[in-house]
């Protein structure tokens, strides 16, 4: 098996508590009836989406992060102000600076914490969790923090009906410890980028051009929604196999597969292509939408609060989008 962790490093990185949230308003297929021309049927049939949870024009990424902590804290009944790092991954900050991240710090009173946001799109929570073990198994923290969240109401094109339908607003936060006597560990890691198509997803910002592509400048989301789709059934499986290869375990020996929610449909396919059951998937798709960075949190949450996901499970959780990059990581749960 290929593992990351060096054989002279003796402790584990742990998973040891988790946290969501949601916005109030809810954004059903009906209401997008009245936005754009589209359907329930379509969406569900081409998404299988029902609705998404939509934050209010005074929420943002950070209010939604707080109370995704204040979940774990109350659930678990966790402590934070050790905390000595966090990471936010959201491709959608309140602001580019200060960080999403550096307003956690500040509204939970971490007083001896680093902090960063990350962003690697939908990819963005399994990127953040690799970038968290490395810094555990390195002896370089000892209690991390990682957030994954978006607002992506805030970008979307709502005169769009090929993206509009897609996306919708959440948060999810873990908690990552060094432990040397807990059960648990992140057993492998995998990551890809193909930044030559980064111009089919992308969300403008200074440049008005990616490569040699020239791209929209109006802030929201663009999307080629079937060359990403074509992208995430070929490529994204290929991905999801090679994890499964440097793990050294099969799709039967995984407890929970937790793929990025884009598309049920791509969901299925990715099934399919990799040997995963639909039973054994996990998906926050049809409640919540595509949440990006949040959406294997929320997924993976659901699953906790029904008491599917139980200790010493193994879970594969598979990003994919906007890069176009991919990040996955194999773990054992703890609790
Ligand atoms: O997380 C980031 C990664 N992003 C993704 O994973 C998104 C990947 N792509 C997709 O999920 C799908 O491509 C979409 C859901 C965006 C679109 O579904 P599709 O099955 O690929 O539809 P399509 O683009 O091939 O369009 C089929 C038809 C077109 O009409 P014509 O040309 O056949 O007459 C579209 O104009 O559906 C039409 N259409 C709609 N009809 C009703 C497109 N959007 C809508 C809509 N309602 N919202």
């Amino acid at each position: 098996m290929d593992k990351i962790k060096p054989s002279a490093i003796q402790s584990n990185a742990v998973i040891t508590a988790i946290g969501t949230y949601v916005p109030e308003r809810i954004l059903t297929n009906t209401d997008m009836e009245k936005l754009v021309e589209t359907s329930d049927e379509w969406i569900m049939q081409r998404t299988g989406i029902k609705e998404r949870h939509i934050a209010s024009d005074s929420q943002f990424t950070s209010d939604l992060c707080f109370e995704a902590v204040h979940n774990m804290i109350e659930r678990y009944g966790v402590s934070v102000t050790d905390v000595d790092y966090i990471i936010v991954a959201t491709s959608t900050p309140d602001a580019v600076f200060p960080s999403v991240a550096s307003q956690v710090q500040s509204h939970f009173n971490i007083s001896h914490a680093g902090a960063a946001d990350i962003q690697a799109a939908c990819a963005g929570f399994a990127a953040a969790i690799q970038l968290a073990n490395g810094l555990l198994l390195s002896g370089a923290h000892r209690k991390i923090l990682v957030l994954g969240a978006e607002t992506l109401s805030k970008i979307t094109d709502y005169t769009d009906r090929t993206t509009c339908i897609l996306f919708g607003d959440g948060a999810g936060a873990i908690l990552m410890e060094a432990s040397h006597d807990r059960h648990g560990d992140i057993e492998a890691v995998y990551t890809k980028t193909d930044g030559s198509r980064g111009h089919l997803l992308y969300r403008s910002s200074l440049a008005s051009a990616i490569g040699e592509h020239d791209i929209q400048t109006n802030g929201l989301i663009v999307q080629n929604g079937r060359e990403v789709y074509r992208w995430a059934v070929s490529h994204v499986a290929e991905g999801v196999q090679q994890l499964l290869e440097k793990s050294g375990y099969t799709p039967a020996e995984i407890n929970w597969f937790i793929p990025h929610s884009a598309n049920m449909r791509i969901i299925e396919s990715l099934c399919e292509r990799t040997g995963f059951s639909l039973e054994q998937t996990l998906s926050s798709i049809k409640q919540y939408g595509n949440t990006s960075a949040a959406s294997i949190p929320l997924a993976l949450d659901e699953a906790v609060k029904s008491g599917f996901v139980k200790p010493g499970h193994l879970l594969l959780l598979y990003g994919f989008g906007g890069g176009l990059t991919q990040a996955g990581v194999v773990l054992r749960w703890s609790f």
